[in-house]
């Protein structure tokens, strides 16, 4: 079994426990990268709150970290959409390094960011590696809905719903949520012509290709959720007002031209105390299915899935290779390099 090394790209909430997760699972970590000069110069155990020191320092110049290091792949948790990523995930394939994200708008890009995406692609090609956005949405949101569709005849309308917590993620994720905004500087926010994608668009985008399906027409539309009472948030380290936004919803709906109609229902805001992350997919055709995952664990499923897909990603043919053109997500039971096959 040969060890796979991998680059920390980005010290934040979902990093740092998937830090923990790569190094109890034999990966060796050979560089870390962060921006804030709080984090640059310490050790990553340290910054990543493991309570042990594991010989690596953060640093802050990407391209020599990923041209030093000889590494497999950089495991990146800095941002959501491809026009952030786009610089992070080229730097990787031009070093020569696979690269997997939580970036959600990478799960499935082609749609939302066709070129930058097919750039990526051509880059990956070249250098002769696998760039791969993964997340809670691979198993929640694409491959079990999937799986729960592969039993279905015939499929009319596939309708989702899904909520998470805010506050499980880091203040990355809280302000792109719009935590503690106006109501009128949400809207205005929302009229700007440069709104990013939705992430259930590019859920869509990925259960759209796994059916095989063409898109015909497609919609999003977002409201804010706003607080009924003072929310705490922890991410943020305050409390918001009541009438303040505490995150949104958006609702992506498409339609294909086989007929199928998709809609998803996605909430991320901050929670009271005792409400939980929900997976709710309901199918209507022959015959009706559904998929309820109550209390999901969506902070720490991301964290698995990221991890558990760095085989998956080494092992990919190169490219810009989205989650449904990967093997099925397995557990991991033995150390990563396990799961590297020859030539991976
Ligand atoms: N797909 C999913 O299921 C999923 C789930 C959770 C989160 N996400 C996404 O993943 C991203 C990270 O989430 P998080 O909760 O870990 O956020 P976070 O705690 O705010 O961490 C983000 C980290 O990225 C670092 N960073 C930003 N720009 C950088 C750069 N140019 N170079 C190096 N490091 C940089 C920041 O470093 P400094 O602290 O040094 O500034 C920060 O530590 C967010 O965009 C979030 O939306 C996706």
């Amino acid at each position: 079994m040969r060890r796979i090394k991998a680059v920390v790209y980005g010290v934040g909430s979902m990093n740092s426990i998937a830090t923990r997760m790569m190094l109890e699972k034999g990966v060796d970590i050979v560089g870390a990268l962060a921006r804030s000069p709080e984090k640059v110069g310490r050790d990553l155990g340290e910054v990543a709150g493991l309570g042990f020191e594991t010989g690596v320092t953060v640093e802050d110049d990407p391209d020599r970290v990923l041209s030093s290091r000889q590494a497999d792949i950089a495991v990146i948790a800095v941002a959501s959409y491809m026009s952030d990523m786009y610089e992070h995930l080229r730097r990787c394939a031009e070093h020569g390094v696979n690269a997997v994200t939580i970036a959600e708008e990478a799960l499935y890009p082609w749609n939302s960011s066709p070129m930058a995406t097919a750039e990526l692609d051509h880059i990956a090609r070249r250098h002769g590696v696998t760039l791969t956005g993964t997340g809670h949405q691979d198993v929640y949101w694409v491959n079990l809905v999937s799986m729960v569709l592969a039993t279905a005849h015939r499929i009319e309308t596939v309708t989702g719903r899904a909520s998470w917590n805010v506050d499980d993620f880091g203040p990355e994720v809280a302000k792109d949520q719009r935590v503690d905004t106006s109501v009128e500087d949400f809207d205005r926010w929302l009229a700007e012509a440069d709104r990013p994608p939705s992430f259930g668009r590019n859920t869509l985008g990925a259960l759209v290709e796994d059916l095989g399906l063409s898109v015909a027409a497609q919609e999003s539309t977002t409201r804010p959720e706003v607080a009924k009472q003072r929310v705490p948030s922890k991410s943020l380290g305050m409390t918001v007002d009541t009438g303040r936004v505490i995150g949104f919803t958006d609702v992506d709906t498409v339609r294909s031209h086989e007929g199928v109609t998709l809609t998803f229902e996605m909430t991320g805001r901050l929670y009271l105390e005792g409400e939980a992350d929900i997976n709710d997919w309901t199918v209507t055709g022959e015959p009706e299915l559904r998929l309820l995952n109550p209390a999901v664990p969506t902070g720490v499923t991301t964290c698995t899935q990221l991890v558990n897909r760095i085989p998956d990603v080494i092992n990919a043919p190169p490219g810009f290779i989205t989650i449904e053109k990967l093997p099925r997500l397995r557990y991991r039971a033995f150390p990563l390099g396990t799961y590297v096959r020859d030539g991976g």
